[in-house]
Formats: C-alpha cells, sequence, structure tokens
C-alpha cells in the first residue's frame, strides 16, 4: 500500500533547517519561532504514550460523528488534494544530489498533475489510445484511460498497479474512486466541448485541461475551503491578502502545513464506511489482507472476487438532492481519530497519531501557544489542554495537536479554528495565486455557469456531470 506521505520526499532525514526557510520545496512559516520541546528520548517517550492506541487520541471505531453538515466525500477530496499538491516526481538522480529539495522539486500547484501526470506525450499510459475500428478522433482528443472491461476500477497493469498520475490515490478505494471520478469528469468535458463550435484558441486537450483544473480549483475556493475553515477566513484572505504565507522565488509547502496543519484530515476519517448497498468496512482491518481484503485498502487484484463490491455509490458520500440517501457524515474536527489509524500496517507503531507527533518533533515545529501568540488569537489555557498535563505538553503543546483541539473547543468540532484554518487557508489559496493559469490569476471574476448551476459548482455537479455512479 502507498501512504500518501511517501512521495513528496518529506521525511524526517530531510527536515529543512531555518536556514532554508524560504527557499526550495519546503519551507517555514514561522522561522523564528522554537520548537515546542527538545528532541530528547524522554520527549519522544511521552509523544509515543499520546498517540498510541486506546490513549488520549484513540477515538474508537465509531470516533464521534460531525456535528452538521460536513459529508464524509470531503474527507477524500482533503486527500486527493494534498497528493495534487505535495506529489513531487523530481528524478532519483536530482533527488539524491539535493536531498532537502532546496534547488529541484516540482512547484506545488492546484493542476491536477496526479491525473493528467506529465500529459499523453510523455505519459501515454494514461491516455486512451483509440483502436482501429474506433473513428478517428481529432488528432488533440486525448481522453483519459478507462478499463472497458471494469470501468468501476481504476485502469490496472498486470501485476495490479493502478495506471494513474500519482500511485498514492490507489491507497484506499474511496480516494481511488474520486481518482476515477476525475478520469470521467476530463473525458465528459472533452466530449462536451467537441460537441460545440471551437471558440478557444486552444487544442481540444489543453482547453478541456483548463475547464477541469478551474472547476476543480472552484471546489476547492468555494466549497471545500468554506466547510473546513469558514468562509469567513477565505473571504478575509481573498479581500485583504495572506499574513503568514509569503514566497520569494516559488511558492513552498511550510512545514507548518504539511507536517501539522493539513493533518487535520486524519480526525476526519470514519472507522467505517458504507461504499454502496452491499458493502461497508473499516478503513483498514490490520486482521485482513491478501487479494480481497475485508477493508478499503487499495490496490486490490482485479480479478478479486471482493473487486465487484469495492465501488463508490457517490450519493451516500456528498449531498445529492434527488437521492433518498443521507449521506454519511465525516468525524468530528477534534483531537480524536477512529481506531484504524492506530494499527497501520507499514508505520513503526501502526499509529499514524505518533507518527504526526513524532514528525512534527523532528521537523522542529513550533508549539501551538506560540503560534496562537504570533498571529494574536486566542490561546487555549491549561484547562483546555489538561488531559496533557501529565505529559508537560498543556503549555507547549505539538501543533498538529493544538490545531485539533482549538477545532474542537473554539469551532464546537465544526471545522478549524483560528490558527488551523488560517494555515490551511492562506496555503491552498495561495498555491492558486502563486500559478499564472489558475482562475484566480487568468480570470478572477470567472464563473462556471456552463457546467455548474446559479453559478456555482459543487463536488456534486462535478459527480453528476462526468457520471460517477449513484445508488
Ligand atoms: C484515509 C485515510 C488516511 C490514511 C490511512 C492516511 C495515512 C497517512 C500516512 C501513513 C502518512 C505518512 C505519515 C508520515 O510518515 O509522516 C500521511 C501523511 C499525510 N496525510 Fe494522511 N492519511 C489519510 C487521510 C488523510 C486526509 C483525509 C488528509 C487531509 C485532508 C491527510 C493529510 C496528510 C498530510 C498533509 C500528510 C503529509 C503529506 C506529505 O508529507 O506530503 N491524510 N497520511
Amino acid at each position: 500500500m502507498e501512504f500518501h506521505g511517501q512521495l513528496s520526499r518529506l521525511t524526517s532525514v530531510n527536515p529543512p533547517k531555518s536556514k532554508y526557510h524560504a527557499a526550495g520545496r519546503f519551507g517555514r512559516l514561522f522561522p523564528s519561532l522554537p520548537p515546542f520541546a527538545a528532541d530528547t528520548p524522554t520527549v519522544r517517550t511521552r509523544l509515543k504514550e499520546i498517540g498510541k492506541k486506546g490513549g488520549v487520541m484513540d477515538g474508537g471505531l465509531n470516533n464521534p460523528e460531525h456535528p452538521s453538515g460536513v459529508t464524509a466525500g470531503f474527507t477524500f477530496l482533503g486527500q486527493f488534494v494534498d497528493h495534487d499538491i505535495t506529489f513531487d516526481p523530481t528524478s532519483d538522480r536530482e533527488t539524491q544530489n539535493d536531498p532537502e529539495a532546496i534547488a529541484n522539486f516540482r512547484t506545488p500547484l492546484l493542476e491536477l498533475d496526479s491525473v493528467y501526470a506529465s500529459g499523453p506525450g510523455a505519459t501515454p499510459h494514461l491516455y486512451h489510445r483509440p483502436n482501429s475500428s474506433e473513428e478517428a478522433p481529432p488528432k488533440d482528443r486525448w481522453s483519459m484511460l478507462i478499463d472497458e472491461d471494469w470501468p468501476k476500477d481504476l485502469p490496472r497493469n498486470s501485476q495490479n498497479r493502478a495506471l494513474i498520475g500519482d500511485p498514492r490515490n490507489d491507497e484506499n478505494v474511496i480516494v481511488n474512486q474520486l481518482h476515477l471520478a476525475f478520469l470521467k469528469f476530463h473525458n465528459a468535458v472533452i466530449d462536451h466541448l467537441s460537441a460545440k463550435p471551437r471558440t478557444h484558441e486552444n487544442t481540444l486537450f489543453r482547453e478541456a485541461q483548463r475547464v477541469v483544473r478551474w472547476h476543480y480549483q472552484w471546489i476547492v475556493l468555494h466549497e471545500f475551503l468554506p466547510l473546513i475553515v469558514g468562509r469567513d477566513v477565505v473571504d478575509d484572505i481573498l479581500t485583504y491578502g495572506r499574513r503568514v504565507y509569503k514566497w520569494q522565488n516559488e511558492p513552498f509547502i511550510p512545514v507548518e502545513f504539511s507536517v501539522a496543519a493539513y493533518r487535520f484530515g486524519h480526525t476526519m476519517v470514519r472507522g467505517t464506511y458504507q461504499l454502496n448497498g452491499d458493502f461497508g468496512a473499516p478503513i483498514f482491518d490490520i486482521n485482513t489482507g491478501g487479494n480481497d481484503p475485508n477493508d478499503l485498502r487499495g490496490g486490490v487484484r482485479p480479478e478479486s472476487p471482493g473487486i465487484f463490491r469495492r465501488f463508490v455509490e457517490w450519493d451516500r458520500f456528498f449531498e445529492f438532492e434527488k437521492s433518498s440517501q443521507t449521506p454519511q457524515k465525516s468525524a468530528r474536527f477534534d483531537t480524536k481519530l477512529a481506531t484504524p489509524l492506530f494499527e497501520l500496517t507499514g508505520l513503526e507503531e501502526g499509529s499514524l497519531a505518533t507518527r504526526n507527533l513524532e514528525r512534527g518533533l523532528a521537523f522542529g515545529l513550533p508549539a501551538g501557544q506560540d503560534v496562537a501568540r504570533f498571529l494574536k488569537q486566542e490561546i487555549l489555557s491549561q484547562r483546555d489542554l489538561s488531559e496533557l498535563a501529565d505529559y508537560g505538553f498543556d503549555t507547549r503543546t505539538p501543533l498538529w495537536y493544538y490545531i485539533l483541539r482549538e477545532a474542537d473547543l473554539i469551532e464546537e468540532g465544526e471545522r478549524l479554528g483560528p490558527i488551523g484554518g488560517r494555515i490551511v487557508a492562506e496555503v491552498l489559496i495561495g498555491l492558486m495565486q502563486a500559478d499564472n493559469d489558475s482562475f484566480l490569476r487568468r480570470d478572477p471574476l470567472w464563473q462556471p455557469t456552463e457546467l455548474g448551476t446559479k453559478g456555482s459548482f459543487t463536488m456534486t455537479d462535478l459527480l453528476r456531470f462526468a457520471k460517477a455512479p449513484v445508488s
């Protein structure tokens, strides 16, 4: 299984030091703030205690649900976005010569390179090649490859590897189904555009890519971010600008974002999901495996008997007006993670919570309290963090934990709080503002009138347009 921390060149052996805080692939938002703790064996032992299965962060298999409207699909949209911006396929040789990714790295943008990879020229195995019986399409009518024999799964090679731009999008069935929906969305846009008289300068493929990317960016800006950080934060940044996320040459992924704030998604994960009318399972179950696991890990063999039940009906994950389904909710924004995330194979301790806390230490992330003070926000009291008193972290709290606690206390588990929301929104909006081809740069007044409804466009619109399955 490809976990999604694995292809981003962000490992504990190359934590960028403050000297490089504004250069290269990774950087820092708060280079002047000291680490929350010194990296000592005692501190590591305490972090392991906090993050262990059955410890203060274990929310059980039925991890508390979101108090209102964030449905389960947004968790995986969040994971999909993470892969889009952290994927860095820089060559092995360059990576070896430049381990801190100071000079060689792929600029992080919301441009769906996980879907398009390097395009039909350099990565033709991801694209559909018409067979001779098909009518010759226009030369630039590149659609994405779909498995014609089993269109409910990603296309795969003979060894079961998904033929997609970023292997991490096969980490679990729900994110792999979302990837498939994006492939279908591109193909539907190609069909839509080729049925109309051409009014653009682009080739058909380039125009379809632009349309797909702009609609995706619209969803991130106008649907996803308002749900996870609140519309007021988004509006504030669009109106008054970014306060903490600045860059000199190229935009970068700040470690406070990738090692703390954006890992908020781990609290949104439910213990179990119902994929369709016949199949529901835990997101991960250490006791099952092989070719037909009874959990939701990705990468299952195409010929496995279980493959037939492993597809998502999207009205179980997002609101569809005319559906009788009530979509599953994401879990609450709090310090509790679902139990399966404490038993992941491939992690030393099994616990994703421990891994996140240890990464924060290795990267020298600041204490949540220091960041709150820096941003002139209300600081959580020792009482608010009393469950950490025994470990000595109630006054200098690991940033990831602090961000989850403020979401729970200040925003009542609905969304990220003032620090977490500000970091996540500034980085995602900043990456769009850095991109010369994004709609925010090219046409800030653009609205998705053609494919959307009433001047807006949501994940549900995208899935409907892509003809992705519903119950
Ligand atoms: C669906 C279940 C998920 C599992 C099993 C999972 C597992 C993991 C694992 C094992 C890592 C690597 C940790 C490390 O070595 O440092 C990781 C990293 C990360 N995860 Fe998740 N994750 C899930 C969902 C999510 C979601 C929904 C989000 C955000 C919305 C998210 C955001 C991140 C980020 C930002 C990183 C660091 C990425 C990087 O280094 O490039 N994850 N996750």
